[in-house]
């Protein structure tokens, strides 16, 4: 089925894809540290949620030892062009499932329960509402001691003070992007304004409909940050 929507289309279309996955590459020790952080383990039920062409996937597949590889791998995107730059890089692992659809078709169909869960840049393309009731449907897939690591835009001032902070962000920005500022500038901007990055309180609202509480926070920037969240009694902070 052709997307209408204009985010399917956009992350559908070949030439952006290709223009995306050649900026926004990830260095290994990236991926190593996200390993560390979410404790991956043998015994586990992974799920990328809007995993994109699969890299993290990719490095879990190729780097880890057996006792730290995940049991089952579940990746999760909404786009056909993506999802095919994972399957030309897989093994055709039988541990992994390849699920082509929108986050908010994910459940119920799906029969799954995760304990290890990362979302990286893909989040934030949900409204606020619609993350709300994403992540009540996430809630009983979850096991009792989920982990569970995003790496977004977190806002650590209020949403509603955007306008305001823009020169301030775009100095930042500048600063932490160096060299690659220029060419990532307007997808930056883009993400701030028209897609739907939260602050740090509004991240807290939406995991708690799941019953994950923040657990560990690895700021970036003031837009930028790892959130490690776990639904295990007295984790939070
Ligand atoms: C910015 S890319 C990030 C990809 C990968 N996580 C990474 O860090 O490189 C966002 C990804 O989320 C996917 N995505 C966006 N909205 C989605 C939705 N509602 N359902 C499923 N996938 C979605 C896009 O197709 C795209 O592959």
């Amino acid at each position: 089925m052709v997307p209408t929507d204009p985010l399917s289309q956009m992350w559908n279309d070949p030439q952006y894809v290709t223009r995306y996955n050649n900026i926004y590459t990830t260095a290994n020790d990236q991926f190593a540290l996200y390993t560390q952080m979410l404790a991956l383990d043998a015994n586990d039920d992974f799920l990328d949620l809007g995993c994109g062409c699969g890299d993290f996937i990719h490095y879990i597949c190729n780097n880890l030892s057996p006792n730290a590889r995940p049991r089952t791998i579940t990746a999760v995107d909404q786009s056909k062009e993506q999802l095919q730059l994972l399957r030309q890089k897989s093994g055709g692992e039988s541990d992994l499932y390849i699920v082509e659809k929108p986050f908010l078709e994910l459940f119920p169909a799906h029969p799954h329960r995760f304990n290890k869960i990362f979302a990286r840049a893909s989040l934030h393309h949900l409204n606020f509402e619609d993350k709300k009731i994403f992540f009540r449907m996430l809630k009983p897939h979850l096991t009792p001691s989920t982990l569970f690591l995003l790496y977004d835009m977190v806002f650590e001032f209020p949403l509603s003070h955007l306008d305001q902070q823009l020169s301030q962000l775009q100095q930042e920005a500048s600063i932490y992007y160096g060299e690659s500022w220029e060419i990532k500038k307007s997808d930056i901007v883009h993400t701030w304004f028209q897609e739907y990055p939260e602050d740090l309180s509004d991240w807290q609202e939406v995991f708690a409909e799941a019953g994950l509480q923040l657990k560990q926070r690895v700021r970036i920037t003031s837009f930028l940050s790892k959130l490690l969240w776990s639904n295990e009694v007295g984790c939070g902070r």
